[in-house]
Formats: C-alpha cells, structure tokens, sequence
C-alpha cells in the first residue's frame, strides 16, 4: 500500500470516529491543514519527474478531495446531532398557561379601562384623550352651560389661581370637554370612547376629589334614541357579564343632552348582599343623551346634517358593583394587601376573544 492509500485510509477513519465539532477540526487540521499530512504530499511534488508528477499530482488531489468531503459529510451529522440535542435541552412546552411569578398586580381602574376599551372598540369605538386642566370654554360653556347655571356648582369645581387676563383653568369636573375637543378637529362619522381622570370637591366613602369616569360619543348623519339605548344595553350585558340584565333609561337632564337619560340596572339586595341582574331593586349607573343641537353649533357641526349620542359613567362605581367592592377610598391608599386582593394578575388581560372575566 503506497503512502498516499495509508494516508487516506487513517484519515478517513479519523474522520468517521471524530465525535464533536472540535476533534472533527483536529484531523482536518492534521490532513489537510499547512502542514497537514495531504499537505505534505502536495510538497513532494515539486521533486518528481514530469510524467510521475501528472500522475501523482493527480492521485493527491483526488485524495483531498475525498478528504474534504468526508470532513464535510460528518460536519454535518455532528451538526444536526448538535441540534437535536439543542432542541431536546431547551424544550419548552407552549401549550402550557403562562405562569406570572411577579408581586404586582393590576388595579381594578385599569382592569375596567381594559374591560370597557375590549368591550367598545369591538362595537368600532376608538379610544380618544384630552387633558385634565380644562378652560371654562370645553368644561362648561361649550357644553351648553349657561354662565350663572347651578349645575356648575354642582360640579364643585376645582379652579386653579386666576391667569394675567383673570380667568381661571379648572380641573375638568367631567370627561365631557373631550366631546368638543374631538367635534372641534373630527368631521363625523365620530365614534369614540374617553377614559380618563376627573375631579371634583367632594369627599366620603362613595366620593374622591379624583375619580375616573368613561365618556362615549357617537355622531352621525342618522343617529337615534333606538343607537343610544341598542349600545348601552349591550353595554351594560356584556359588562357585568349577565345577558338578561334588566336595562332601564329614565328621562333626566344634562345641560348639553336633549333628550337625555339615566340608566339603570336590574339588581337584587337579598340578605344584605347585592347581587347585578334579577331581583326588583335598580342602580343607576350613567347618564346619557341625544347631544344638543347648540352643543353640536358651538364646534362648528351643522345641526342639520349631523346628530347623535353621547353618555358618561362612573368607572369607580361600575368596578366597585362588578366585584363587590364596598368602599371607594381603599382604591388611591396604594395599599399592598388591598391590591393583592382585589388586583388582575398581568398575564389575564381581557379581550372579547379570550373573555372578559378572566
Ligand atoms: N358628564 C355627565 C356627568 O359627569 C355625564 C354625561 C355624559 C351625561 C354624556 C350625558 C351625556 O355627570
């Protein structure tokens, strides 16, 4: 057997029994690297006769090319044991429920906000924004307040220090400022929803000087009476998560609805509990209305062409109905133990598809 069969013949062998990617590179290093036994071979040539070197330049080529591909062969059954048994160590099972390891939680205020934007934005509402710190104008004015009206001092008002010019900034008293910021810039169809903070002078177990409350405006060439009550009835079901709920509108007033409406729903308070749906007993939980003809005038909408709905509720109170949740004041005390109790774990975010009750 001539030097170049031996050569082949062990390096080969080397090549079939390197067992990782790092002795696979030893016998490459040792056959066909500088000085490499194939090497070696090709460095003999030089001294050779013309006719014996053909021949035998020929020969070590084709046994570096068997070589190479011999390397190449088994780099690639090493690499693709590499990776199954990749695989195998970092399986991971993603049909498993998440688990959420963490403390914190999500607050109930939120967890409504979430469970109301799921609820509207499935009807086609977009979520719309506005500040806190509001002009006369957009809190009250535009909505059709007269100046010396009562209601504004219903609204115990917050004013912030009067400006050079003597007129003072309030912190809005409603999210209803956002309804003529939006009419202001939008041509309608309109169709939006406004969580967001809003401040009242008021204090006890069922009131905070800061609470949230969730506007809704609809605006449209034909919109009715029958649109307002179809989407607060559908609402108010899907909320509280009860399909027969009792849904009443009774006649009420706002400055800047005509007609407007309060909405109750149906409850019982059987023993001392209260339980939402059933029984004989209402709460009120929101106010509502046709949006008045001047409201519309005041931000350059043709009463005419345009018409439409608007309502606003408590997001404290609905939460505090939806899960039980007897005082208000525990809600802005950032107390651990109360959060722990009555907050969301991150991971069960509500969605129409997943369900809105976790
Ligand atoms: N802004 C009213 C309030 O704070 C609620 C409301 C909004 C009523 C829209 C009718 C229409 O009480």
């Amino acid at each position: 057997m001539d030097a170049i069969d031996k050569i082949r013949e062990r390096t080969l062998a080397a090549i079939v029994a390197a067992a990782d990617p790092g002795q696979l590179d030893a016998v490459r290093v040792a056959a066909i690297g500088k000085k490499g036994d194939v090497t070696g071979l090709m460095k003999t040539l030089g001294s050779l006769e013309p006719d014996a070197r053909r021949a035998f330049g020929q020969a070590v080529n084709q046994l570096k090319d068997d070589v190479q591909s011999a390397l190449d062969a088994r780099r690639a059954v090493l690499d693709s044991a590499a990776l199954d048994a990749r695989l195998m160590a970092e399986r991971i099972d993603v049909t498993k429920p998440a688990r959420f390891q963490g403390q914190g939680r999500i607050h109930p205020i939120s967890r409504t906000i979430d469970e109301l934007t799921a609820i509207f934005t499935e009807m086609g509402f977009t979520v719309a924004e506005g500040p806190d710190i509001e002009t006369d104008f957009y809190n009250f004015k535009a909505l059709n307040f007269p100046d010396d009206h009562p209601a504004r001092q219903e609204h115990d008002t917050f004013y912030l220090p009067p400006d050079a010019e003597g007129s003072s900034k309030v912190l809005r008293t409603h999210t209803s400022p956002v309804q003529i910021r939006t009419m202001e810039k939008v041509t309608p169809p309109i169709r939006i929803i406004v969580p967001g903070r809003t401040f009242r002078s008021d204090h006890d177990a069922t009131h905070s000087p800061m609470f949230h409350q969730v506007e809704g405006l609809v605006i449209d060439k034909k919109t009715h009476m029958g649109h307002l009550k179809g989407c607060l009835i559908d609402f108010c079901r899907a909320f509280f998560d009860v399909d027969d709920l009792p849904v009443r509108f009774r006649p009420s007033y706002f400055p800047f609805t005509e007609p407007s409406a309060e909405v109750d729903i149906g409850c019982s308070r059987d023993g001392g509990g209260l339980k939402i749906g059933g029984g004989d007993d209402w709460l009120e939980i929101l106010g509502s209305g046709m949006v008045h003809p001047r409201v519309l005038e005041y931000c350059g909408v043709d009463p005419n062409e345009y018409q439409g709905f608007a309502f606003g509720m408590g997001i404290e109170r609905i939460t505090m109905l939806k899960y039980g949740i007897p005082d208000l004041r525990p809600f802005y005390d950032s107390d651990l133990r109360w959060l722990r109790h009555y907050g969301f774990l991150p991971l069960q975010v509500p969605t129409i598809a997943e369900g809105l009750n976790g």
